[in-house]
């Protein structure tokens, strides 16, 4: 590095008093956020136009200087909006970029804004307005997702699939219930987007570099006018803390877990083998060589976005954990991860409920494979406990020989003879084939939460009124 004497580079104009160089170029480059904080520009401005407002308001600055620093922010905030706003990276961040160009608009009164301030607060401000935004963002979209479902429940609630363990034929559902399911998945995903939100709702901004400040500021205005409930409690805990960053990645990753098992499904059930659904073309793609394929190219890009999700999370965790209080430079990094990780959900949160709702449903399909592999075994089980007052476990082994003797026939349980079903048990009538098919074995659970369609149908009640 060159010494000072011969140093050209210019020091930085926001702390050139102590510095007599300004940066290496690696320093710069390592150093500079602008690439990715410009995101944070509309924050950072409207940030800085309460604090301006709350100094004045105490007497810190004068109503002069403030009208002045608010219109140049309200200039500035007009040129990055319609593209006509250089950024420096020799100026590190969006705040420096910011107050650079408020100092070239409006002079000396510039100067006065980061009063009681520090970049520290500044940035945990602009990152937490951002973070709040893009959560009700996910609120929405979730809701939206929600309400698809709902519509193909309600569609569906009779409709009969195979219910699966361990991806065998387990008991018939229907395609409502299986629904309903992920109703209650991307529910809870939206009691803890609204939770987060209650958590973050605080306003850093006067929390200053980490230890507040002499200057008679008024948090609780600043934290009204940015529509925050309240001021954060520690000026050490503010500058930081990640948590609503953290909580926001860890959301978006058990979000997009419940995504990918759905796009998995996607993917298994509009196979030609299951044949259950068919993608809209809209939703699909074709091969380039094979004429026939169709592929769940969208179901498959949403798996893999979760792997993305996962990655910025286990990131951001990574970075925070070795950091001693209060802030340092490593949080930088804390931007680009929740930046990544939002672009994902919001892109696979918008195909998931494209998909649901364009997908044409194959009923006779889903039907035909519910009453293969034996899955109104248990009803059969169940009869033989109602009808015949076998003991549960005994009724599972006469059962279980049925399902021998029509596996060694080739046949289904319905069509076995009523005379091989009582050569297993003397006491079985022709009255159990009313529990063998599909239809009756899904009307019969009916218990709460259960797959029969009224109940299905009460779960969609519950849910609409809350949707
Ligand atoms: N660009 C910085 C960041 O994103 C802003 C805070 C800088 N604070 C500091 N003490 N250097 O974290």
């Amino acid at each position: 590095m060159a010494d000072d004497t011969t140093d050209t580079k210019s020091s930085n104009q926001m702390w050139g008093g102590r510095f007599a160089s300004g940066p290496d170029a690696i320093m710069e480059e390592i150093n500079a956020s602008i690439g990715f904080d410009k995101k944070l520009f509309a924050q950072d401005i409207r940030g800085s136009i309460a604090h301006a407002t709350m100094l004045a308001h105490q007497g810190i600055i004068s109503a002069d200087d403030k009208d002045k620093i608010v219109h140049g922010l309200n200039t500035i905030l007009s040129e990055i909006e319609s593209g006509n706003f250089e950024f420096s990276r020799q100026l590190e961040d969006i705040h420096m970029n910011v107050e650079a160009r408020l100092a070239t608009l409006i002079g000396p009164a510039a100067g006065r804004l980061h009063t009681a301030r520090s970049r520290n607060d500044q940035v945990a401000l602009d990152f937490r307005l951002w973070v709040k935004e893009e959560l009700e963002k996910t609120e929405r979209m979730l809701t939206g997702l929600i309400a698809a479902f709902l519509d193909r429940a309600e569609e569906h609630a009779e409709s009969v699939m195979p219910g699966f363990t361990h991806l065998q034929t387990a008991q018939p559902v229907t395609f409502g219930h299986h629904c309903m399911a992920y109703v209650e998945m991307f529910g809870r995903d939206r009691s803890r987007v609204r939770h987060a939100i209650e958590h973050l709702d605080e306003s850093p901004i006067g929390a200053a570099a980490l230890a507040g400040t002499g200057y008679p500021i008024d948090r609780h205005m600043t934290a009204r006018a940015l529509g925050f409930r309240e001021p954060t409690r520690n000026s050490i805990d503010t500058v930081s803390d990640r948590d609503f960053a953290i909580e926001f990645l860890s959301i978006a990753a058990i979000a997009g877990m419940h995504l990918s098992r759905l796009a998995e499904e996607i993917v298994i059930w509009s196979t030609p083998q299951f044949g259950f659904v068919r993608l809209s073309d809209a939703f699909s793609t074709g091969s380039s060589i094979m004429p026939q394929k169709k592929n769940p190219d969208a179901a498959e890009l949403v798996r893999a976005k979760t792997g993305r999700i996962n990655g910025s999370l286990v990131a951001l965790l990574t970075i925070m954990k070795g950091l001693p209080l209060a802030y340092s430079k490593d949080m930088q990094e804390d931007k680009e991860q929740v930046f990544d990780a939002a672009e994902s959900l919001e892109l696979a949160i918008a195909a998931m409920t494209g998909m649901v709702r364009d997908m044409t449903v194959n009923t006779a399909r889903m039907k035909a494979a519910a009453g293969s592999g034996y899955s109104t075994a248990t009803d059969l089980a169940d009869w033989l406990v109602r009808e015949a007052g076998l003991p549960f476990r005994d009724a599972h082994h006469v059962t279980g020989r049925a399902v021998a003797l029509a596996e060694s026939k080739g046949c289904d349980l319905a069509e076995l003879p009523l005379s091989d079903l009582q050569a297993i048990h003397a006491d079985i009538t022709d009255k159990v084939y009313d529990v063998l098919t599909v239809e009756a074995s899904v009307a019969s659970r009916k218990s709460f939460g259960g797959t029969a369609p009224s109940e299905v149908r009460r779960q969609i009640a519950f849910w609409r009124a809350r949707n």
